[in-house]
């Protein structure tokens, strides 16, 4: 069974390429379904826009998909960047310039609360879509730390930890990150209902 990963982040598709290759379950990535335009993503929240590329795969390449959509929701800005974060500081979408625009918007808050979200959304296998959620709670430290990941990762602590998620190994984080409880639903849910024969 061939399934569709409406990405083409090789971090991402090798992470659940991994997992799913003991059910011989074959990932595509966008590019391998020859799907080169941008995917729409115009919901304003990240259930709908995980909905909607996964929609839009199945709909136009008629091939089982799942998508993902990610947003860090910041307590004291009532969940903002949430569904905008790539584009916070602009439709450039540069990570320091997202930072920067969060630490000034957090400038005196105290209340530095926030939680990592995932949602992925599976279609086209069974009746009606399918969704996981990933979340991971945290705060938002004062200033940049640690230069892996990406993203948000330099200012983000999980909860429970003391250092960003910038300032662990991909290892560390793919153990604890909200996207990595999202994927971990999914390969569940596939183990469960699409067993490979005996
Ligand atoms: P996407 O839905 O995975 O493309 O994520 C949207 C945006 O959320 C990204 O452009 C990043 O700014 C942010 N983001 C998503 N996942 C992470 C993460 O694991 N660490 C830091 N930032 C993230």
């Amino acid at each position: 069974m061939t399934i569709c990963f409406a990405s083409n982040n090789a971090h991402k598709l090798e992470e659940v390429r991994n997992k799913v290759a003991p059910l011989g379950i074959n990932i595509s990535s966008l590019a391998d379904i020859g799907c080169a335009e941008e995917l729409p993503e115009t919901q304003d929240n990240i259930p709908g826009n995980s909905l909607q590329k996964a929609m839009y795969v199945l709909s136009k390449y008629n091939i089982p998909c799942f998508a993902d959509d990610t947003g860090l929701e910041v307590q004291a800005l009532n969940g903002d960047p949430g569904v905008y974060s790539a584009r916070y500081a602009g439709p450039q979408r540069n990570s320091t310039d997202n930072i920067n625009l969060l630490l000034k918007n957090l400038q005196g808050v105290s209340n530095r609360a926030a939680r990592f979200r995932t949602v992925i959304t599976l279609v086209g296998l069974t009746k009606r879509p399918v969704v996981f959620e990933g979340i991971v709670d945290g705060e938002i430290g004062s200033s940049l730390k640690g230069t892996s990941g990406f993203g948000y990762d330099p200012v983000f602590i999980p909860n429970g930890h003391h250092r960003t998620f910038a300032e662990m190994t991909m290892n560390e984080k793919n153990q604890l990150s909200h996207r990595a409880i999202a994927v971990s639903q999914l390969i569940a849910f596939l183990t469960e209902n699409f067993k490979p024969a005996a």
